[in-house]
């Protein structure tokens, strides 16, 4: 007979047994309740540790990216105040290596404000696109960006070439051949300065603006040999990662019960692996995910504008001052310029050490982790452009609407506050 009802003292005996099972199971194995990723989990948690950060991506374009005197040599041009119209800012004023490599503040603040927040320097070297829309194709272009920008350094190529000339010849030499010959030039010129600048700059023979280049770019190129060495370190999540491997209990204590649900849902139901993936946690691609606008009245179109501006750069990978041959030069040539999804697309921040550097998006248009999160839950219509994210009025075809309630807000900015690390770089 296969119906015997079953009495409330068998219940209590079977479940015993099963509870003796499992803690006999556990006991064998180290398996305890907390430990409860499946197999592709696994393999999805292996792929963000640090562990797997593979060697930054290698740049044809700039010849001495791995030689250690051009790092020493950008890590001094970094903090250099006199190639700034005012002698008070440098890169560092920015980028303050005690602060993440910025600033903690909305929008960058140089010689005037800006319309963007100071992006971190760790991990950069991985990144093929720089800046907020990408519009750099190489970490020693970008550098050469800030240094004429109006209201970032606010200074110009001969200035510059000048007192690198004065200050660091020695080393220049050691590194790139002979500095050419910069007398006579006039103080202030270059094609991006204000009006005099720019017609003095058109004054200049060809072949000494091609010199004033040459120098500004090589030192671009030191600069970005500096900045491949910062590299973030591990953080919590990267312990328990490893002892999850491992089947470590004990070490799985690196994380809270509050920390590891925000990490199942960042994996799960929040979406967000969809984008914050790898090592670093980004795809190091673009994206609308509908972030307010900081200026309602002019959007910014992030990399929608953008794509037009990296072919015509002087200074891009196919340009006369690169190092690479035309067929290295991958990422550029095959750029894609006609994608409408791009319109209001911003690159996919790192979330390596994010806690310590509110606030968050491409102008600090959110103030905490949390805020991110419900933005998220929320998943509002984008100002310019499509958000990415599927949002009331608008289905997406391959994504479900990212639902979160108030606690698993408070779940995922947690485990955010897990991936904090020291940073290293070359000294
Ligand atoms: C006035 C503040 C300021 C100064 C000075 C400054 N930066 Fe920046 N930096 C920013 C801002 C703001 C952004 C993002 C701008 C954007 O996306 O348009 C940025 C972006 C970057 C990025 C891109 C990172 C990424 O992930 O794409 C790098 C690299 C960088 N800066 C390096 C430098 C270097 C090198 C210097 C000195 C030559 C410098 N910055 C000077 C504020 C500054
Ligand atoms: C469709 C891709 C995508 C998805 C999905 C996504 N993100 Fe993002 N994330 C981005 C992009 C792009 C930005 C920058 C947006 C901007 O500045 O306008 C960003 C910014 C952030 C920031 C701010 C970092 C900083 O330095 O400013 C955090 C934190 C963050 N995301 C966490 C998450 C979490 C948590 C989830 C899941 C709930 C998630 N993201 C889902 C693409 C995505």
């Amino acid at each position: 007979m296969s119906g015997v009802p079953c009495s409330r003292a068998g219940w209590t005996f079977a479940a015993t047994l099963g509870l003796a099972l499992v803690a006999a199971l556990s006991a064998l194995t180290g398996f305890t309740s907390a430990d409860t990723w499946t197999a592709e989990d696994r393999a999805a948690l292996a792929s963000m540790s640090l562990d797997r950060l593979p060697p930054p991506r290698s740049d044809p374009s700039n010849v001495v990216e791995s030689v250690p005197a051009a790092a020493a040599l950008g890590q001094r041009l970094f903090a250099e105040v006199r190639f700034s119209r005012n002698q008070a800012v440098s890169c560092a004023s920015c980028h303050a290596p005690g602060r993440q490599f910025q600033d903690g503040l909305p929008v960058g603040q140089g010689v005037g404000t800006g319309s963007r927040r100071t992006m971190p320097i760790a991990g950069v070297a991985h990144s093929p696109w720089l800046f907020w829309d990408g519009r750099k194709d190489s970490l020693w272009s970008q550098a050469l960006g800030p240094l004429e920008d109006a209201v970032e350094h606010g200074s110009n190529r001969t200035r510059i070439a000048k007192v690198l000339n004065t200050h660091y010849r020695a080393e220049y030499e050691a590194l790139f051949g002979p500095m050419p010959d910069l007398t006579g030039l006039p103080e202030d010129a270059g094609p991006q300065g204000n009006a005099a600048e720019q017609s003095a700059w058109q004054r200049m023979a060809p072949n000494r603006r091609e010199d004033v280049n040459r120098v500004f770019a090589n030192l671009g190129k030191a600069i970005a040999a500096f900045e491949r060495t910062v590299t973030p370190g591990e953080s919590r999540f990267d312990r328990y990662v490893r002892a999850v491997m491992a089947r470590d209990t004990e070490g799985q204590r690196a994380m809270s019960a509050q920390e590891i649900n925000g990490l199942r849902l960042f994996l799960g139901k929040g979406q967000c692996a969809t984008c914050h993936n790898g090592p670093l946690l980004t795809d190091q691609h673009f994206h609308n995910t509908g972030v307010p606008p900081r200026d309602a009245a002019r959007p910014d179109r992030g990399r929608g504008a953008a794509t037009t501006k990296v072919p015509q750069d002087e200074f891009n990978c196919l340009g006369k001052y690169s190092d690479a041959a035309p067929a290295a030069c991958q990422e550029l040539r095959f750029m894609v310029t006609d994608d409408p999804s791009m319109e209001g697309a911003f690159k996919t921040p790192s979330l390596r050490n994010v806690a310590l550097r509110a606030p968050y998006m491409h102008a600090g248009q959110l103030a905490s982790l949390e805020d991110v999160v419900a933005h998220y839950a929320k998943s509002p219509p984008s100002a310019v452009g499509h958000s990415e994210l599927a949002h009331e009025g608008r289905a997406h075809a391959e994504r479900k609407p990212i639902r979160l309630s108030a606690s698993d807000v408070r779940d995922v900015a947690a485990f955010l506050r897990t991936l904090s690390g020291p940073i290293t770089f070359a000294e």
